[in-house]
């Protein structure tokens, strides 16, 4: 009942050259799987209209929490939505490492990111420090509380748990310690929104590849990726589609 979600976050890579790569995504045939990319900013206008010609919905990678204003350099979410975004990461660990941004910060975005009708792509995900001290699920339940505003459903909101020691890494948690976490997202999800909770999808991000796509697929509450460097090449994304179209 949950549609299969393949999203990309294109982080800081991608110039206009990178838009052939985009196309060919777009024209990648699913019917089982809706696609997402999220391309940098500057790309947002271009990736929507390479994007409109097949079937993938285009993101942003953050957005400020006020409508407009003072706030040099940020983008509104209104602004995403008008360059033709349906979708915008918010939370992710690189924003919240990098740019210090805090549970209630990231609250302010998803709120921000609805009022403009856009999907917030809510990330989460725990240190290695933290899952070596058995921390993991106090810090994705408390990731969770703090930054999921009231009012989520299926249709406004996915969910990434993203572990940071796995994004870029090449490492992976072992699969049972996927589903434990995404069993007890779903759990929590459902404990505080009922049904609507039941129809969030939760992704898993962090060294996603062709190789490993198929068992991560097969975890219990995976319902697609969060996808960085294997989205910068269509031939490894499409292969991770069809590796969900599968599962
Ligand atoms: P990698 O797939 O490059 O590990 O990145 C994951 C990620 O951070 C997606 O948001």
């Amino acid at each position: 009942m949950r549609r299969k979600l393949a999203a990309g976050n294109w982080k800081m890579n991608g110039l206009g050259s990178a838009l052939s790569e985009l196309a060919a995504i777009a024209g990648c045939e699913t019917r089982q799987t809706d696609l997402l990319i999220c391309p940098p900013a500057t790309l947002l206008g271009r990736a929507a209209d390479t994007a409109a010609a097949g079937s993938c919905a285009i993101g942003g990678q953050d957005c400020h929490a006020r409508e407009s204003g003072a706030h040099t350099g940020d983008i509104s979410a209104a602004m995403l939505a008008d360059a033709g975004a349906s979708h915008v990461l918010v939370g992710h660990s690189e924003r919240r490492s990098d740019h210090g941004e805090s549970d209630a910060d990231v609250c302010a975005k998803t709120t921000a990111a609805w009022a403009a009708g856009l999907t917030a792509v809510l990330c989460l995900g725990e240190s290695l420090a933290q899952r070596r001290s058995g921390d993991t699920l106090a810090v994705i339940g408390a990731q969770l509380a703090g930054s999921l505003p009231d009012g989520a459903n299926g249709d406004n909101t996915v969910i990434a748990y993203e572990p940071i020691w796995a994004i870029g890494s090449g490492l992976i948690p072992e699969m049972a310690q996927i589903a434990e976490v995404h069993d007890f997202l779903r759990r929590a999800l459902v404990e505080r929104l009922g049904d609507d909770g039941d129809r969030i999808r939760l992704l898993y991000g962090g060294s996603v590849k062709p190789g490993n796509a198929t068992e991560i697929f097969a975890v219990s509450n995976v319902d697609g990726a969060l996808v960085g460097g294997a989205s910068l090449k269509a031939a490894d994304f499409k292969a991770i589609v069809a590796a969900l179209d599968a599962a």
